[in-house]
């Protein structure tokens, strides 16, 4: 699917660690967390619900900081880097599946998909009908997201992650809503655009999706094994 090859940006992570302070204490989620992805790679990390994988990639998305540690993507540490640099390498390398879809609902599914096309200058507006049809989702393309089942928000999701050929993806449970029958095209994607050069991490709880990743690491107490 991806039509040009993406830039090589490899994701390095090295003593990572992060802790939320709640009235009941200190509760720590990542306890130095190693990791190394490179460009090319589908990697897929599985761990129990709560045990920080999607506080992982918000990390390397640089949606949240770490509080020791060093992140880099691409050889850029997007925390470090000045406002507005990060926000427009986010936008330009990173897809981003959220594990609760963050669609915006005041625009149209094809809206959604042409948002990251039009932030970054892209015309080939084709390839928003392509990734619907390849997800099953033609004839919603005017629909808003309140209308959509679970399944097909996160459809929405996954495409508009991947419609801009991100060098880096990072995708939380991206099969999480689906069966396997409409889980198999987002696994199909992802390889796809791994294939195409760019680093692919999924968090996923299915042992078949993660089967369809090129390795697998398991996030417990607060490690990456
Ligand atoms: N903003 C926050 N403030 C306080 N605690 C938080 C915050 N974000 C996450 N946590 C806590 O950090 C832990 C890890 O959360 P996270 O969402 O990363 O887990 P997860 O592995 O993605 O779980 P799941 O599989 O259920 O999605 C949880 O115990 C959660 O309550
Ligand atoms: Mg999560």
């Amino acid at each position: 699917m991806q039509d040009s090859r993406a830039p090589a940006l490899a994701v390095r992570l090295r003593g990572v660690s992060k802790a939320y302070h709640e009235h009941a204490g200190v509760r720590r989620v990542l306890d130095g967390v190693d990791l190394n992805a490179g460009a090319g790679e589908f990697l897929a990390v599985t761990g129990p619900s709560g045990s920080g994988k999607s506080t992982l990639l918000n990390i390397i998305a640089a949606i949240e900081s770490a509080d020791a540690g060093s992140v880099s993507v691409g050889g850029v540490d997007l925390a470090g880097a000045p406002e507005p640099d990060s926000t427009l390498f986010r936008r330009r390398h990173v897809g981003i599946v959220f594990q609760f879809f963050n669609l915006v609902p005041t625009l149209t599914v094809r809206e959604n998909l042409l948002l990251p096309l039009r932030l970054n200058g892209i015309a080939d507006d084709d390839r928003v009908d392509i990734l619907l049809r390849r997800l099953g989702l033609a004839g919603r393309e005017d629909s808003f997201p309140d209308v959509l089942s679970g399944g097909e928000q996160q459809r929405v999701g996954v495409a508009r992650a991947m419609v801009h050929s991100p060098a880096i993806v990072l995708a939380d449970e991206p099969t999480g809503n689906l069966d396997e029958q409409a889980g198999a095209p987002v696994l199909d994607l992802l390889r796809e655009s791994a294939e195409a050069g760019a680093t692919v991490i999924m968090v996923t709880h299915s042992a078949g999706a993660a089967a369809a990743a090129d390795r697998r690491l398991v996030l417990h107490h607060g490690r990456l094994a």
